[in-house]
């Protein structure tokens, strides 16, 4: 999660947030020369006397300057849309997690697990435990196992909800009347934590997403125990 003055990306855990960050700064890399370049020649702007006898035409110069920008732009296009398309495969999931939300908490579906289902509401501040966090724990957090591929479905009951783990490059829509889809890979344990990250009213702030990555064998055991009540 972020904690004090991460001004940058979270850690990833999936492979898929990986390559978002290999590409952001693959991209920055090049914003970055470009820059440099751009602020060199306007500054050597100030020296330049405007004035030159010879000077009618350049067409070399201007062909370069035409062509190596398309040229830049492509090596930036072509791994985004790589990246586009890779998120976007569906790998054979083995858990279908359904997320609706609602003003102002998120409910959650297994519905291939005799349909469990549950709501997680933020606990409030004055409830939370001292090693809490504020704003961003849940009651009910959604326990999933880690390193197989996951399925989760978006939607909303009410207006327009957004269902985003930075740690896990997820960011879906939850539009009512309509169901969206992604999936992801869970690569090692812990607690990820995410936010409805689409303007949705008065208590958009405080509505909280908490995943618990665990073990196969712990979330068999979770499911079965959960199945029985
Ligand atoms: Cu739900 Cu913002």
């Amino acid at each position: 999660m972020s904690t004090w003055a991460n001004l940058g990306l979270q850690d990833s855990a999936s492979p898929l947030m990986e390559q978002l960050i290999f590409f952001h700064d693959h991209a920055l890399l090049i914003l970055v020369m470009i820059t440099v370049l751009v602020g060199y020649l306007m500054f050597m702007l100030f020296f330049n006397s405007y004035i030159n006898r010879f000077l009618l035409h350049g067409q070399l110069i201007e062909m370069i300057w035409t062509i190596l920008p398309a040229i830049i732009l492509l090596f930036i296009a072509l791994p985004s849309l790589r990246l586009l398309y890779l998120l976007d495969e569906i790998n054979e999931p083995s858990v279908t997690l359904k997320s609706i939300g609602h003003q102002w908490y998120w409910s959650y579906e297994y519905s291939d697990f005799n349909n469990i289902e549950f709501d997680s509401y933020m606990i409030p501040t004055n409830e939370l435990a001292t090693d809490g966090f504020r704003l961003l724990d849940v009651d009910n957090r959604v326990v999933l196992p880690m390193n197989s591929q996951i399925r989760i479905l978006v939607t909303a009951a009410d207006v327009i909800h957004s269902w985003t783990i930075p740690a896990l490059g997820v960011k879906v829509d939850g539009t009512p009347g309509r169901l969206n889809q992604t999936n992801f890979f869970i690569n090692r344990p812990g607690l990820f934590y995410g936010q409805c990250s689409e303007i949705c009213g008065a208590n958009h702030s405080f509505m909280p997403i908490v995943i618990e990555s665990v073990p196969v064998n712990y979330f068999i055991k979770w499911i079965s125990n959960n199945m029985n009540s």
